[in-house]
């Protein structure tokens, strides 16, 4: 039997936490010989809930499930995790500006930062879920002394999986016929779901679905306001979908990307496409063969991707001057 494996979940107790623990546990997020440690933070009043959680975990009797922790202390949360998934965070209520939304949550990710640094396992990787995700990783990151920007990454592959999804309807192929789909920006509703250099079946997809008003349109608007309208129908936001895409993320980071094709996450920028070097911003990345990764280069960027690009950066842009307060220098 492998060494086991340290996850910690934030959020533990709340519904993606719900879909994802016993995903990690069964196998589906590293692989069917892999052994997991779970370690689960909650703050005070989840933590009843998240001992219901723990107790079904319990129950379902895992094979792969080496030990369950939880906790509502970081840095016991974090002792020793080889992955950090920051789930938890406050949701947006009703009045509640953007700016104070990316205070509130801002503050939770310097304290959360600063606890991986001290006790996580020196090669710790951390995805960030919880909204703004992109900008909570930043503020993650920059309040981790010592831990490597290139290990703190923030999730859009729900909004590449919804993008392949539409595609795949329009064109009436299956989804894993569309590759090379790159999700570029911020997890937002200014996000660019880059359809001009994705294919079907190894085809331009521009080449199959001839559609140019739907693409530009109603494709991106659909991704873009997904979340919203999952929302609206289901009554409560998107958490089986998201949690599969957590899973996605961490195995698309642990295996190398098929030749040819890559996947959506947001990284430390390091300057590629003139991005601004250290936002944390998504872009087309391949993992390599030793488990590190790069991002893809000279991928095409037209003038009407360009548009959409700078928009959704100079939204970054905006977050991070809201709460550069949390920045160390
Ligand atoms: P939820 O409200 O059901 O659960 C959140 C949990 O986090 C609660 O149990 C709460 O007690 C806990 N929590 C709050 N602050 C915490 C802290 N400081 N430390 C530890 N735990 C804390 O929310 P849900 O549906 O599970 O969503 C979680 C986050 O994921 C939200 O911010 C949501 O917007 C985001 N999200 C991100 C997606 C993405 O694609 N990046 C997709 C879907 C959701």
């Amino acid at each position: 039997m492998k060494e086991a494996i340290t996850v910690s979940v934030t959020g533990a107790a709340g519904q993606i936490g719900y879909a994802l623990l016993f995903r990690i546990a069964s196998g589906s997020m590293f692989g069917p010989d892999q052994p997991v440690n779970l370690r689960l933070i909650e703050i005070e009043p989840g933590m009843a809930a998240l001992e219901g959680v723990i107790m079904e975990l319990d129950d379902c009797a895992f094979p792969l499930l080496n030990s369950v922790h939880g906790t509502s202390d970081l840095e016991d949360g974090f002792k020793d995790t080889n992955w950090a998934l920051l789930v938890g965070s406050v949701p947006r209520k009703a009045g509640m500006e953007r700016n104070d939304l990316l205070g509130i949550n801002g503050k939770i990710f310097t304290g959360q930062g600063q606890a991986i640094a001290k006790a996580a396992a020196p090669n710790v990787r951390t995805l960030v879920v919880g909204n703004p995700c992109n900008t909570n990783a930043l503020i993650a990151m920059n309040n981790a002394a010592g831990v490597p920007n290139e290990q703190f990454f923030a999730m859009t592959r729900l909004d590449e999986n919804r993008a392949k999804s539409q595609l795949a309807a329009k064109a009436g192929v299956h989804s894993s016929d569309v590759t090379n789909l790159c999700i570029w920006g911020n997890h937002s509703a200014t996000q660019y779901p880059d359809f001009t250099n994705a294919k079907i079946k190894g085809q331009p997809l521009t080449s199959v679905i001839t559609d140019q008003n739907w693409l530009e349109g109603e494709f991106i608007s659909t991704v873009q306001q997904r979340g919203a309208a999952i929302i609206k129908a289901r009554g409560a936001s998107s958490a089986a979908s998201a949690a599969n895409a957590v899973v996605d993320t961490v195995s698309s980071l642990t295996t190398e990307t098929p030749a040819g094709d890559w996947h959506s996450v947001a990284v430390c920028s390091p300057g590629a496409y003139g991005i601004r070097e250290g936002l944390i911003a998504s872009m087309p990345i391949r993992t390599n063969a030793d488990g590190s990764w790069s991002v893809v280069e000279r991928v095409p960027v037209d003038e009407f991707s360009q548009g959409k690009i700078d928009a959704t950066i100079n939204e970054l842009l905006e977050e991070r001057e809201a709460v550069k307060d949390l920045i160390p220098a």
